[in-house]
């Protein structure tokens, strides 16, 4: 398969799902082949209408399987890493990105019925609103034109005025979900903006966070990480799908891994757990892997 991806439109540079930064006034010509399985006829897509053309034929590679519904949620992690490990360079992930992950990280987020990211993650990627893509369009035909963004927080240390709060539009209003023991002020002051759930006592483990985002009707969960609860999620056994971005790149220093914390020198309950390799797209020097927990 190759995928052609066309000009991006003019202007500044835009923010991206997890901070990942576009180059609109560059042209990116993209060519993703499918490496495994066995690679598939070759696709090329003009420049004209090629982006959408990518994008179509990544939503159907990543296309949610059948039978998904709030009762059977499916959780799926979009991460990147360099090809060291590291989960980001000096505290972002952006410099690990390049234009195919930025495209493929695009279609997630229409596939998706909400975006489900730690409180970290927000505030050190600076998190807004999901956009709307004019060229993805049909992928959210009869939902609304972006999925809400769903934030985890004990502390509720969020900026009540800020983007991610205050600008997200009425059909896809920012999810906080916090517990019992949030500082009430904070909670009122969230809550003039965002939809609050309360979801647990001290803390909201994976499975009630699952429950509570399938409960109030999105059952395709992207989850955007971080590395914090991206490691809650798998071992809870929550963890259906993760979508891993190769990054040629060599990090160093003490960046972590896109999972990470829990018990010091030990192995967190429900980990290690095997995952099945569905399909690898390579696109230049950049590698996209799908794994997907194996049936039980
Ligand atoms: N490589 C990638 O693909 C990728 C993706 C995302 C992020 N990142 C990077 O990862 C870093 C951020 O990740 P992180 O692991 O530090 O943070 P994180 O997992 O995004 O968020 C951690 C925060 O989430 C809340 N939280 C976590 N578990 C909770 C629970 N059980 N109950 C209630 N609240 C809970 C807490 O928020 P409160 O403190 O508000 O209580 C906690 O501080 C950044 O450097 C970012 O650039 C990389």
């Amino acid at each position: 398969m190759l995928l052609s991806s066309p000009p991006p439109s003019h202007g500044a540079g835009t923010r991206c799902p997890a901070g990942r930064r576009v180059r609109r006034d560059l042209v990116h010509l993209l060519t993703v082949r499918q490496i495994y399985p066995a690679s598939g006829p070759e696709v090329t897509a003009g420049e004209a209408g090629g982006r959408r053309e990518a994008a179509d034929l990544l939503a159907g590679l990543y296309a949610y399987p059948p039978g998904i519904s709030p009762d059977r949620p499916w959780v799926r992690a979009n991460m990147i890493a360099s090809a060291d490990g590291a989960a980001d360079l000096n505290g972002l992930s952006g410099g690990l990105g390049g234009p195919a992950d930025r495209l493929l990280l695009q279609v997630q987020r229409c596939l998706a019925d909400v975006i489900l990211v730690g409180a970290g993650t927000a505030r050190a990627e600076k998190y807004r609103p999901a956009r709307p893509s004019p060229a993805l369009a049909a992928l959210r035909l009869g939902r609304a034109p972006t999925p809400p963004i769903a934030v985890l927080s004990a502390s509720l240390d969020l900026d009540p005025d800020a983007p991610l709060l205050a600008q997200a539009p009425p059909d896809a209003r920012t999810i906080v979900l916090t517990t019992e023991a949030a500082p009430a002020r904070r909670r009122a002051a969230v809550a003039r903006h965002a939809q609050v759930i309360v979801a647990g006592t001290d803390r909201v483990t994976a499975s009630q966070a699952v429950c509570a985002l399938a409960g109030l009707g999105h059952a395709r969960i992207l989850t955007e990480g971080g590395p914090g609860l991206l490691a809650q999620i798998a071992a809870a056994g929550q963890l259906d799908e993760l979508c891993l971005t190769i990054s040629p790149v060599l990090a160093g220093g003490q960046s972590r891994r896109i999972l990470a914390g829990g018990p010091a020198g030990d192995l967190a309950p429900g980990l290690p757990q095997a995952m099945r390799l569905a399909c690898v797209l390579a696109d230049g020097a950049y590698l996209f892997c799908r794994y997907v927990r194996p049936a039980t």
